[in-house]
């Protein structure tokens, strides 16, 4: 399958992967990527040689560093209502068959939120996760706040919210935030390796574990959801959200003047 910002393949074993491409803007989720990525995920529900998805990002620095800052810069209350970002990864999170984020470098932002997202997180060693979005001025938009409070409990949720810090691996594994931490060349065969460990059980227990599964965690209340989108909606509208933005979008101009 041919996409503009995915990489989408299946492996023989009976999943896909499916590989975030921004290479460039370290896999930043741009309106493109999403759109293609909900298209992909409807088309792969549908796909009888697929019983599992692994995500991955493409080059050597990121998972995905976030929604892309160009484009959250000239987004207002509609498109946050709209709230696509987070209508993806609920599809995700929804996905019939089990999902395994596979992280190198940075997951941070909407990319930590689309880890969240996923059954399980593998990083490496030069893994580094969180949620900085208030220091551009916005609120983890997309199920961030519930699912990072279910998955490292409501204090640390807390903190990394309310600091924006990043979370290197080793502590990303103790905090849970990881399920396991290995060397760089390590990370695909080992998410194939545990995909290849879910193949061998009985196809449909899986599925209706997974149903169970989120049925006991609680998906991502609607109530919540919309709670989230509200607040994001103010926010860009909100001058310091545009400061912030701003701030981040120069220090590429003035890394170019200091370079010449
Ligand atoms: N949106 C758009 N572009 C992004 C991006 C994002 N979320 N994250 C990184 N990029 C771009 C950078 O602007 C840069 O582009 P350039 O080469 O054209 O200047 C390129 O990706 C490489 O990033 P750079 O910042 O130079 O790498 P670094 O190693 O110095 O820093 C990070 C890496 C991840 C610490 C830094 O890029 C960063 O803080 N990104 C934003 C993370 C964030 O706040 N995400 C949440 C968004 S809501």
């Amino acid at each position: 399958m041919s996409h503009e910002c995915l990489e989408v393949s299946v492996h023989e074993g009976g999943w896909a992967e499916i590989v975030l491409a921004r290479p460039e803007v370290l896999n930043a989720l741009n309106l493109k990527l999403v759109q293609e990525a909900t298209q992909v995920l409807d088309e792969l529900e549908h796909d009888e040689r697929v019983r599992g998805l692994i995500f991955t990002g493409a080059g050597d620095k990121a998972f995905v560093a976030g929604a892309d800052i160009g484009e959250l810069l000239e987004r207002r209350l509609a498109e946050a209502l709209e709230g696509i970002n987070a209508r993806l990864l609920q599809k995700i999170e929804d996905f019939p068959w089990p999902t395994i984020a596979a992280i190198h470098g940075y997951a941070l932002g909407g990319g930590c939120e689309l880890a969240l997202a996923c059954d399980i997180r593998i990083g490496t060693t030069a893994a580094v996760l969180g949620q900085p979005e208030v220091r551009l001025g916005i609120i983890p938009g997309a199920g961030g706040p519930h699912r990072l409070t279910r998955t490292v409990g409501p204090g640390m949720a807390r903190e990394l919210i309310f600091t924006g810090r990043m979370v290197p691996a080793e502590e990303a594994l103790r905090i849970g935030l990881l399920n396991h931490v290995v060397e760089p060349e390590e990370l695909m065969p080992r998410a194939r390796e545990i995909m290849t460990s879910i193949r061998r059980n009985g196809e449909t227990a899986v599925r209706l574990a997974k149903v169970a599964l989120n049925a006991a965690v609680n998906s991502v209340d609607r109530r919540h959801q919309m709670l989230e989108v509200l607040s994001q909606g103010i926010l860009f509208e909100h001058p310091e959200k545009e400061e912030r933005m701003r701030a981040f979008l120069e220090r590429k101009r003035k890394r170019e003047q200091d370079a010449r």
